[in-house]
C-alpha cells in the first residue's frame, strides 16, 4: 500500500474521527444524495459511513497512487496479473456480450472459444430442459446433480437458488460438494438414476471431494442403470480445463464444457461451470445474467473513481480495516433467495485477498482481506445483530434489498424493507441516555438500553432480483474484491494456501488406510491417528 497516500487518509481521518455519523447527517442535509451512486441496475447509499470529503479524498488518493486504473486495464485486456501463476486474469471476457469484441491472451483472441463453449452451454440446455436430451432408459431428465467443490460449487448453488423464480420447476438441481458421503448419500436417496444428469464440476479434475464423489455416483448410476459405459455416456458431462483427465474419467470430450486457465475457479460462475445454472433457468436467463454483469464491467473500467461503485466499496472496506482496525465485515442480504451469497462471497473475497505477502513477495505492514460473514435478514437480527450494535467490535456491514418482491403476499415485503432500512437507521444513529429516559426507561437501565450508534453501513438497492441485478452484483463484489488487493499490492487470483492442507491429508490418508503405518507426524496427529484405526479396528 502505498505509504505516503495512507498516510494522507490517516492524517483526514484523524481529523474526522470524532465527528459521529449522526453529527455528519446533521451537518449537512444533502449528505445521502452526495453520498449515493447508480450503476447496472443498482443503487448505493454510502451516506452512513464515517466519512467526509477530505477522508473519501484521501481515499480516492489511494487508488490513484496503486496506479488503479492502469491495473483495471491490464485485467481487463488479458495481461498476466496472476504472476504466481503466470496466468491473465479474464473472467470478465466470459461476460463480454459485444459480439466484436476481442480479448487477446499469447497472442490469440480468446473471445471465439468463449462464445463456441456458450453456444455447446445452450444447446445442451435446451435439451435438457425439451427432453430432446433424455437418460440411457429413455426418461426425461428431471434431476441436475452437480458435483463439485468451492468455486465449482458456491457460485452455482448460490445462483441457482437466487433465480429459483425463473428457473423449470420440473427440474430439481441438486449439488454436492462434501467429501463425507452423506451429501452424495442424501442426494442420490432424493434422485432415481434414469432421470439424472450428473454434472462433475472441476476446473482441474483432479480435486480429492469432487473426484471421489464423481466416481461413487458413477458406481451408483451404472449399479442402478447397467450399461456401464453407455449409461454414463447419457448421464455425465463434465465442466473442466482438464481435457485428459475428463477423458481418463470416463466422459467422453463431447461431453465436456471448457473453460480455461485464466478464469479462477472463484470467478467462474459465468463460464461453463454455470452449465447447471443454465439447465435451472434456461440459456435466455443465463445471457441475462451475463449482461448484468457486463454492465457493471463496464461501469467499473470506465467509471471515473469518485463514481465508481465497487472502487467506492473497496475504499470504504479499507478505510474499516486499516484505519479503524476493523476484522471483519457482514454481508446481509434481506432476500432469502440470496440466502447462500454470503457464503459464495466468503470464498470470493477470503480466497482472493487472505494474503500476507507483497508483489515483491515481502511481509505486508498493514491487515489485508477482512474476514467475510452473513445471513439473510430479517434472521441474522434474531441472532449476531445484537453484537454489531451493542458489543465492542466495529462490524460494517452492507445491506442488500430490493424494492420489489417475486412473492408478494400480504404485508412480507414492507415488513422486511421496513427492517432493512431499520436496522441501518440505528446502527448509525443509535439511542441517547437521553431518549431512553424520555421513553421512560428506570434509570438503572439506561446504560444497558443505550445505543452508542456510529456503525457504518452501505445500502444496496435494485428494483427487483434477476438475472441481471445478480449478474451485477457478483461482479459490483469481483471489481471491489480486486480494487482491495491492488491497494494492498497483493496477489488476489492465487490460492496457495490451500495446498498445504491437500498435500497433508494425501499423507495422513496413507495412514490410515495402510496396514501397518509408520506414524511420523507430531505427537499430535500421531495419536488422533492411532485412536481412530483403534476404533475401526485397525490397530
Ligand atoms: O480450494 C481450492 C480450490 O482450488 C478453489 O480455488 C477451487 O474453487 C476449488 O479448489 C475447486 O477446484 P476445482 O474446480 O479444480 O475442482
Amino acid at each position: 500500500m502505498n505509504q505516503e497516500a495512507w498516510k494522507k487518509v490517516e492524517d483526514a481521518v484523524a481529523a474526522s474521527k470524532t465527528t459521529t455519523i449522526k453529527q455528519l447527517f446533521a451537518a449537512d442535509p444533502d449528505r445521502a444524495a452526495k453520498y449515493t451512486l447508480s450503476a447496472a441496475g443498482w443503487t448505493l447509499d454510502y451516506s452512513k459511513n464515517r466519512i467526509d470529503a477530505n477522508v473519501m479524498k484521501a481515499l480516492f488518493g489511494l487508488a490513484k497512487a496503486a496506479n488503479l486504473q492502469e491495473e483495471i486495464e491490464k485485467m481487463f485486456t488479458g495481461a498476466k496479473i496472476n504472476r504466481t501463476e503466470n496466468r491473465a486474469v479474464l473472467h470478465t471476457a466470459l461476460r463480454n456480450c459485444d459480439p466484436a469484441a476481442q480479448v487477446f491472451v499469447d497472442g490469440k483472441d480468446v473471445m471465439p472459444d468463449v462464445r463456441a463453449v456458450l453456444a455447446k452451454m445452450g444447446a445442451f440446455a435446451d435439451a435438457v430442459r425439451s427432453g430432446a436430451h433424455r437418460g440411457f432408459t429413455g426418461k426425461r431428465i428431471k434431476y441436475v446433480v452437480n458435483i463439485g467443490i468451492g468455486g465449482s460449487d458456491l457460485g452455482p448453488v448460490m445462483a441457482t437458488l437466487a433465480l429459483a423464480p425463473y428457473s423449470k420447476r420440473s427440474i430439481k438441481s441438486f449439488f454436492v460438494s462434501n467429501v463425507d458421503a452423506t451429501h452424495l448419500a442424501e442426494t442420490l436417496r432424493q434422485v432415481k438414476a434414469a432421470e439424472t444428469l450428473f454434472i462433475v464440476a472441476s476446473k482441474t479434475f483432479t480435486t480429492q471431494e469432487t473426484m471421489t464423489n464423481a466416481e461413487s455416483a458413477r458406481d451408483w448410476l451404472v449399479k442402478e442403470l447397467g450399461g456401464s459405459g453407455s449409461a454414463v455416456a447419457k448421464h455425465f458431462v463434465a465442466l473442466s480445463t482438464n481435457e485428459a483427465e475428463v477423458v481418463k474419467f470416463g466422459i467422453d470430450p463431447a461431453n465436456m464444457f471448457a473453460f480455461w486457465d485464466w478464469v479462477g475457479g472463484r470467478y467462474s460462475l459465468p463460464s461453463a461451470i454455470g452449465l447447471s445454472l443454465m439447465i435451472s433457468i434456461g440459456p435466455k436467463n443465463f445471457g441475462k445474467m451475463l449482461k448484468g454483469y457486463w454492465k457493471m464491467d463496464k461501469h467499473f473500467r470506465t467509471a471515473r473513481l469518485e463514481k465508481n461503485m465497487p472502487v467506492v466499496l473497496a475504499l470504504l472496506g479499507i478505510l474499516y480495516s486499516n484505519a479503524y482496525g476493523a476484522e471483519s465485515y457482514a454481508v446481509l442480504p434481506y432476500d432469502q433467495y440470496l440466502s447462500r451469497f454470503p457464503a459464495y462471497l466468503q470464498q470470493m473475497d477470503m480466497e482472493s485477498n487472505g494474503k500476507a505477502v507483497t508483489k515483491d513477495g515481502k511481509p505486508v505492514a498493514y491487515s489485508t482481506g477482512p474476514i467475510e460473514w452473513g445471513e439473510p435478514g430479517t434472521n441474522g437480527q434474531h441472532s449476531f445483530y445484537q453484537l454489531i450494535h451493542q458489543g465492542t467490535h466495529l462490524i460494517p456491514a452492507d445491506f442488500i434489498g430490493f424494492c420489489k418482491t417475486h412473492n408478494p403476499i400480504g404485508d412480507h415485503h414492507d415488513k422486511l424493507m421496513a427492517n432493512l432500512f431499520a436496522q441501518t437507521e440505528a446502527l448509525a444513529f443509535g439511542k441517547t441516555a437521553e431518549q431512553c429516559r424520555a421513553d421512560g426507561d428506570p434509570e438503572e437501565l439506561v446504560p444497558f438500553k443505550t445505543f452508542e450508534g456510529n456503525r457504518p453501513t452501505n445500502t444496496l438497492l435494485a428494483d427487483d432480483l434477476t438475472p441481471e441485478t445478480l449478474g451485477a452484483l457478483v461482479a459490483l463484489y469481483e471489481h471491489k474484491i480486486f480494487t482491495q488487493g491492488v491497494i494492498w499490492n497483493i496477489y488476489s487470483f492465487d490460492q496457495w494456501g490451500v495446498q498445504l492442507g491437500k498435500v497433508l491429508a494425501k499423507n495422513v490418508l496413507k495412514d490410515l488406510v495402510a496396514e501397518k503405518p509408520e506414524l511420523k507426524h507430531d505427537s499430535s496427529t500421531n495419536a488422533l491417528i492411532a485412536h481412530y484405526r483403534k476404533v475401526l479396528g485397525r490397530a
